[in-house]
């Protein structure tokens, strides 16, 4: 006689995704920032990180004011999120962003972000097979012979389209697969951090 074992789901995760208002012209822009970064001066980090691709500073919002202006379009949208879910999040701010573009083979091993509201913007994924991936933070104890009838996955892979941005808390692991494509995968990182000291 087998005994009935029931399950219990204990912890969901959520992402949330929009489309960034006015995509197209920024779009353009953030392609120019790369021809320059790429011909003039790169100011990529020297120190190595997960991502296995080319890159801009991590405080490209102070170097190129067009990110600057994307980051409060995203930050609208955000401001909306708390107030319409009812979070008590009194301020969000920016604390970091780059730009990422993954040549043929690039791609990003598994990573988070820390402590911060993570956005990715899609700037131009669709011709790529390289694919956005999230992957679950938790050490698989049993493992199945076979994943039929279960909820539980380590991975989740999105399909965004360009233009979609996708916020995140920042502490959850995710990378990029290789880009085994000849068309260059570009996507962009914007980290906002939740201020509570604000007097409310
Ligand atoms: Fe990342």
């Amino acid at each position: 006689m087998t005994t009935k074992i029931s399950k219990h789901t204990i912890f969901t995760e959520e992402v949330c995704s929009f489309t960034l208002p006015n995509f197209d012209f920024y779009k353009d822009k953030i392609k120019q920032i790369i021809k320059v970064e790429e011909n003039i001066l790169s100011s990529a980090p020297e120190k190595k990180c997960n991502v296995i691709a080319q890159r801009t500073s991590w405080n490209s919002h102070l170097r190129y004011p067009i990110m600057y202006n994307i980051s409060e379009e995203m930050a609208v949208v955000l401001r909306q999120y708390v107030e319409l879910e009812g979070y008590d999040v009194p301020h969000i701010e920016l604390f970091q962003c780059w730009i990422n573009w993954y040549n043929k083979d690039e791609y990003a091993n598994p990573h988070d972000h820390g402590d911060v509201l993570s956005c990715v913007l899609f700037v131009d994924v669709e011709e790529t097979d390289a694919k956005f991936i999230f992957n679950s933070n938790r050490r698989t104890v049993l493992q199945k012979k076979d994943d039929k009838a279960t909820n539980f996955s380590n991975l989740k892979i999105l399909t965004p389209k360009n233009g979609t941005v996708i916020f995140f808390d920042g502490s959850v692991m995710h990378s990029v697969s290789p880009n085994r494509s000849d068309k260059t995968r570009i996507t962009a990182a914007f980290n906002f951090r939740p201020d509570y000291q604000v007097k409310r």
